[in-house]
């Protein structure tokens, strides 16, 4: 259970780019807190410096400020690298509906820099951020990896892209590539400003600053949301894996479904203020329900996620009470 015993070879040495983001921050503090090398390349771009002093002080933490669209970047960042984790991209699938050629530039391009300098410098594994946006508008739930449905934006072409050079680079370069399909990860260091904000560090703000949200469409979408921690787990758990388990795409959730209009009301009760949201228009690009089968993970990752939706929001909830 958990990766808090997990075990890597002494002095283990892990390049998280996107290392300033929120499920990157946290990928770094869980490497440098269980003893191991983090190395975080971020250009700051949607990241956090607050995220990255957060850290600095550690003896195991180094930051690079740089760019994974460069390639000579990603080629210096992979030196002595035993793990690359690229968390690097930008999220928000409306954001992409409105600049497609920058996610294209970004996230693809980027993300096959890192896996070209990741070859070339020979490193063990390579763990990469894809998204339950690349299961489109298949209707089937659960989401299961192999069915998937025509794409809804830029952003999730670009993970199904970033998916196939995965594949592609398993098969024609021996490089182990593991694909993590996160649905919906929230937790502590979640950026809640914004207008691409994620829902729930967004309500949180505004009803702790006596704010109404806006719930988009009739607030009866679900998600499978999926505490920062388990994400961790698997991610560290694919370093580990076999490489019989390589050249894959694995969702990472945790299993369950939560209704929007259920988590409003839930956010209100656990912060003991009475509020009616507000109602706005359905957001392009948006599917309406979304849940995750996770057996594939679970067989061939060994993950085991520990935080069911209710334990890991009352930790979410408690962090921003003590932050915001
Ligand atoms: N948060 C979620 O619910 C979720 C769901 C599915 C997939 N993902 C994926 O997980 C990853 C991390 O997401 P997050 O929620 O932590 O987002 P985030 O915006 O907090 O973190 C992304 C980080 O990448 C950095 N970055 C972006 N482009 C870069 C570039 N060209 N060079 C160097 N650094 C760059 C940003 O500065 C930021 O620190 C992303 O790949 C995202 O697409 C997130």
């Amino acid at each position: 259970m958990g990766f808090k015993n997990l075990e890597f070879p002494k002095d283990s040495t892990f390049l998280v780019t996107g290392g300033a983001g929120f499920i990157g921050s946290n990928l770094c503090e869980a490497i440098t807190d269980m003893g191991y090398n983090a190395v975080c390349l971020d250009d700051l771009s949607t990241g956090k410096q607050a995220n990255v002093d957060l850290l600095k002080d550690r003896p195991n933490y180094t930051f690079i400020k740089g760019d994974i669209k460069d390639y000579d970047t990603c080629l210096k960042a992979c030196e002595g690298v035993d793990y690359v984790l690229n968390q690097a991209a930008w999220g928000s699938v409306p954001r992409s509906i409105e600049m497609p050629q920058f996610y294209e530039e970004n996230n693809i391009k980027g993300t096959l820099n890192m896996m070209e300098a990741a070859r070339q410098k020979r490193v063990k594994k390579f763990v990469y951020a894809s998204s339950s946006s690349v299961y489109g508008d298949h209707p089937v739930l659960p989401k299961v990896e192999g069915q998937e449905g025509n794409l809804l934006s830029p952003y999730a072409l670009t993970k199904r892209v970033c998916e196939e050079y995965g594949k592609l680079y398993y098969k024609l370069y021996g490089l182990d590539t593991y694909g993590l399909r996160y649905f919906n990860v929230f937790g502590r260091r979640q950026d809640p400003d914004g207008a691409y904000a994620a829902v729930i560090p967004k309500f949180i703000k505004m009803l702790l600053r006596g704010e109404t949200p806006t719930i988009n469409g009739d607030g009866k979408q679900s998600r499978d949301f999926t505490y920062v921690d388990n994400v961790v787990e698997a991610n560290l758990k694919a370093c580990l894996a076999s490489s019989e388990a390589a050249g894959n795409a694995f969702n990472v959730a945790y299993g369950g479904r939560e209704y929007l209009i259920d988590i409003y009301y839930g956010l209100c009760k656990a912060l003991e203020i009475e509020r009616e949201p507000n109602f706005g228009p359905d957001r392009p690009g948006d599917i309406k329900h979304s849940n995750a089968d996770i057996s594939k993970a679970r067989k061939l990752l060994g993950y085991d996620p520990d935080y069911d939706f209710a334990k890991g929001i009352a930790l979410a909830i408690e962090w921003y009470k003590n932050n915001l």
